[in-house]
Order: structure tokens, then C-alpha cells, then sequence
């Protein structure tokens, strides 16, 4: 079994797709061993985001991060980090595959709906970040 971790993001929140989200994952297959909400701030939001530190949308990013209620959940299933990657779809919601979650629901590039760790590693130093 492979974990990763996936934060539904404030735009999504705010939609009330939690649970739209939720069960899109356990449909393909995941099974949800931890799941809280949270209210990053914004030191917070850098700190999670660092290896975007210097990027130009970095600001922007970890504003919106801090916007508003966010969901991270750990979620378990053989292959799970590239399961889970392709079934959320391209950053960019407009480039996005058909059927993938950002696609469906994303409305852009920063609101994008859901955030994956996109390797082994971030996988390790994001899923202690919520659920230490
Ligand atoms: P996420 O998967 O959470 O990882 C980093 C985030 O930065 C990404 O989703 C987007 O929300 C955001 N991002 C990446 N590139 C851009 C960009 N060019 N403009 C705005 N936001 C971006």
C-alpha cells in the first residue's frame, strides 16, 4: 500500500464539493485513513508551498491557500501517488484531461480544487505537515 496526501483547496470548499470530492476518491478506489478541515495562514501556506518559494504566482498562491477552509486527507492504495495524480488531471484545469477532477470542477490554474503530492518524497514531508 502507498500513501499520499490530498488537500481539497478553499475554492472547492467554498463550492461545497467535499463530499462530491470524497466520494469521486472512493469510487476510484482509495481508501481515506485521516482527514481533517484546516485554516492555513499564510507563514504556513509558504512554509507547505517552499519549493515554489521565488515562483511569481507564489504570493498569490499562498493568499488563496489562506483564503478560506482547506481538507488535507491521507489516502492509501497500491500506487497511489500516480493514481491519484492522473485521476485529479493537469494543474491547469483548461488543459486538464476529460474526466479528471480538475477538469470537471477546477476553475483555474491557482483555483484548481485539489492539491497531490507528486512524488515519494513530497508524499513524506506533506502528509507529516498536517498529520504529524
Ligand atoms: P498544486 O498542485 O497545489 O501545486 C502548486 C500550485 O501552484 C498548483 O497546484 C497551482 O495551484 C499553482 N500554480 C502552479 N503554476 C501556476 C501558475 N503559473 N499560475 C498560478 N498558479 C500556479
Amino acid at each position: 500500500m502507498e500513501r499520499t496526501l490530498l488537500i481539497i483547496k478553499p475554492d472547492a470548499t467554498e463550492r461545497h464539493l467535499i463530499g462530491h470530492i470524497v466520494s469521486r476518491l472512493e469510487k476510484a478506489g482509495f481508501a481515506i485513513t485521516a482527514m481533517k478541515t484546516h485554516r492555513l495562514d499564510k507563514a504556513e501556506a509558504r512554509r507547505f508551498y517552499a519549493v515554489h518559494e521565488g515562483k511569481p504566482f507564489m504570493d498569490d498562491l499562498t493568499d488563496y491557500m489562506a483564503s478560506g477552509v482547506i481538507v488535507p486527507m491521507v489516502l492509501e492504495k497500491n500506487g497511489a501517488i500516480t493514481g491519484l495524480r492522473t485521476l485529479i488531471g493537469a494543474t491547469d484545469p483548461a488543459e486538464a484531461d476529460c474526466g479528471t477532477l480538475r477538469q470537471e470542477i477546477g476553475r483555474d490554474k491557482q483555483r484548481n480544487s485539489v492539491h497531490a503530492s507528486d512524488s515519494t518524497e513530497s508524499a513524506e514531508t506533506e502528509i507529516p505537515f498536517f498529520f504529524g
